[in-house]
């Protein structure tokens, strides 16, 4: 068939045939370490990367491999890694790009995990970040130097559902000659395609909503295909000798696969942030009705979104499917069929008003997990943003005052009545 396919079928198909051994129909959790080679010549090969296949699980394995495959063409990139969280994409994301002493441009507005990884954590690769409000363009452009490897952004940005006008930073690192990263766990490759909005790699927690049912932790790391490495000297580790892989210049022998080859054969085998294939297969059953999902996720979000913004004890709503959203508009290009499942609201009554609400909900679960089936809550200043200053949480979008929602696939009318009778609680 020559037709290009669909976003539904490529989500049930992409990456997967049935099992040549077996003729098993979905895709077998191949539980091995490691596979036989043919002969030596076949294990030469495979260790020169002159023929593709499987060696050892820490670097590939056929039920992971269907995995990095479909989520690489929902995302219509190159090639794609899966490892074992969202943090592990981050870090195997930047690996080939940095060098000690580089520095990444990223928002102020991400999850406070990554906001504490990128603030911390990867100084101790000699690496680090210089945070700025992605809606000031122009602080973005003064906040590149020479050392600069690459710009980071959250395509919805969690916790509050705050929308990146990606085509408009794409042009900046364009310019800058760098590659535009985007976390695009919130939004999914069915909301929003950031290689197509001018992206060179994209990133996901598949722990949300690819997996959709909060079963697994993993992560993947998508590669346009279409970033030229050679251009500019600054990614030697693509484009000059290799000598963590015997000198291999892999952007002039490998092309448009050279990052994603260079993050299995390099990044994989020494980082060791493999995705294990049982979760691997679990997420390959989620993504099967990520379009379904999302478009529940979406029409329950705004509905609920709606709701609480007429409500005189709710002083405002951060959802970007709201006309009064300052990203309202933003959505059309960046996220045309929805603004996602996600979102803060303000109670009054601040922070005690705020504890006693997630204390007071029935039907939404209090944890620290978002993009599950079922609709959960969380107040971000006191767990996922509490390492963060006031000032880092409210430019993050977790003020104190703020509760974050990740809204389900349930009845929206019972998820209006749970939040009805805990903000009666909370504002008692
Ligand atoms: C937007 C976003 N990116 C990355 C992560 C990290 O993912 P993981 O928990 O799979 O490491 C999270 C976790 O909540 C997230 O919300």
């Amino acid at each position: 068939m020559t037709k290009t396919l669909g976003f539904d079928t490529l989500q049930v198909h992409a990456g997967a045939k049935p099992d040549p051994a077996t003729g098993a129909r979905q895709v077998p959790i191949y539980q091995t370490t490691a596979f036989v080679f043919r002969d030596a010549d076949h294990a030469a090969a495979l260790f020169n990367l002159q023929e593709v296949g499987y060696i050892y699980s820490r670097l590939t394995n056929p039920t992971v491999s269907a995995l990095a495959e479909r989520i690489a063409a929902l995302e219509g990139g190159a090639g794609a890694v899966c490892c074992s969280s969202g943090h592990a994409a981050q870090i195997m994301a930047l690996f080939p790009l940095m060098q000690p002493g580089c520095n990444i441009v990223a928002s102020t507005r991400l999850y406070g995990g990554t906001v504490q990884q990128f603030s911390n954590t990867i100084r101790k690769f000699g690496w680090s970040t210089r945070f700025v409000d992605t809606d000031d363009l122009a602080a973005v452009k003064a906040a590149i130097d020479d050392d600069t490897r690459a710009i980071f952004c959250e395509a919805i940005a969690n916790p509050g559902g705050y929308i990146t006008d990606i085509p408009a930073i794409a042009a900046i690192a364009d310019k800058a000659g760098l590659p535009l990263i985007i976390d695009n766990t919130s939004a999914t490759p069915y909301l929003c395609r950031p290689i197509d909005l001018g992206a060179t790699l994209v990133v996901h927690s598949t722990t949300k909503y690819l997996t959709g049912n909060g079963t697994v932790t993993g992560g993947c790391i998508v590669d346009s295909g279409k970033f030229d490495w050679s251009a500019s000297g600054k990614f030697p580790s693509l484009s000059e000798p290799e000598p963590a892989y015997h000198g291999l210049k892999f952007h002039e022998a490998l092309g448009g696969m050279a990052y994603t080859f260079h993050s299995i054969a390099i990044g994989l085998r020494d980082l060791g942030m493999t995705m294990n294939p049982q979760a691997a297969h679990y997420t390959l059953m989620g993504i099967e009705t990520l379009s379904l999902r999302m478009e529940r996720h979406v029409a329950n979000a705004r509905k609920v979104a709606e709701w609480l913004e007429q409500d005189p004890r709710v002083d405002h709503v951060t959802y970007a499917g709201l006309p009064s959203s300052p990203y309202y508009e933003r959505i059309k290009t960046v996220c045309p069929k929805g603004a996602g499942g996600l979102f803060t609201f303000a109670v009054k009554g601040g922070y005690d008003a705020c504890v006693k609400l997630v204390d007071g909900l029935e039907l939404f679960s209090h944890v620290a997990n978002l993009g599950d089936t079922r609709s959960l809550v969380i107040h971000s200043a006191s767990t996922t943003h509490r390492q963060l200053s006031e000032a880092q949480q409210k430019a993050a979008g977790a003020s104190p005052n703020l509760v974050r929602l990740s809204i389900g696939i349930e009845d929206a009318d019972d998820l209006i009545a749970d939040l009805d009778q805990a903000l009666a609680k909370a504002t008692a």
